[in-house]
């Protein structure tokens, strides 16, 4: 089934330079980037977006990381891609996440919290969370020239 997720770059990602590195991997994997713009959270943003979270302990410390400077938001569409962006971003905790994910290869295992990318959970979540972050004419459908080779 053909879906569509949601996925922050998130600010540690851009002010380590690696906001190239992180699309390209989802590109190379023939996930199709439908949507794509840079934003600066302020709290009531993070609070709507992290809503799941807000009474937990790590909420304020979240909330001050991730609204720090500009993260780029995305929406990436593919083959069930809300469970294989999931296995491209890798485990929530950087010292978990496997060589070969975004996490394992450069969230820094000493700081928590502070793992570059956020990708949605599942569909409820991925539908709810697009439609916060973007507009429907900020997202757009359009095809690949390399799907007219993979497409069969
Ligand atoms: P995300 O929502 O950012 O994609 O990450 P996730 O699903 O893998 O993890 P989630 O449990 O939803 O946690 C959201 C973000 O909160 C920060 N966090 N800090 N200090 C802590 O114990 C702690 N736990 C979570 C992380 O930035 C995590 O990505
Ligand atoms: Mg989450």
């Amino acid at each position: 089934m053909i879906e569509r997720t949601l996925v922050l770059l998130k600010p540690d990602a851009i002010q380590r330079g690696l906001v190239g590195e992180i699309l390209k991997r989802f590109e190379q994997r023939g996930l199709k980037i439908v949507g794509m713009k840079m934003v600066w959270l302020n709290r009531e943003f993070t609070e709507q977006h992290y809503a799941e979270h807000v009474k937990k302990p790590f909420f304020q410390e979240l909330a001050s990381f991730i609204e720090e400077g500009p993260l780029v938001a995305i929406v990436v569409e593919g083959l069930k891609s809300i469970s294989a962006v999931r296995k491209i971003v890798g485990t929530t905790r950087p010292e978990e996440a496997l060589p070969g994910t975004i996490r394992g290869d450069y969230a820094h295992y000493l700081i928590r919290g502070q793992n570059l990318v956020h990708a949605s959970a599942n569909q409820k979540d991925a539908k709810k969370e697009i439609k916060l972050w973007f507009k429907n004419k900020e997202t757009h459908s359009y095809q690949r020239d390399d799907e007219k080779h993979t497409t069969r």
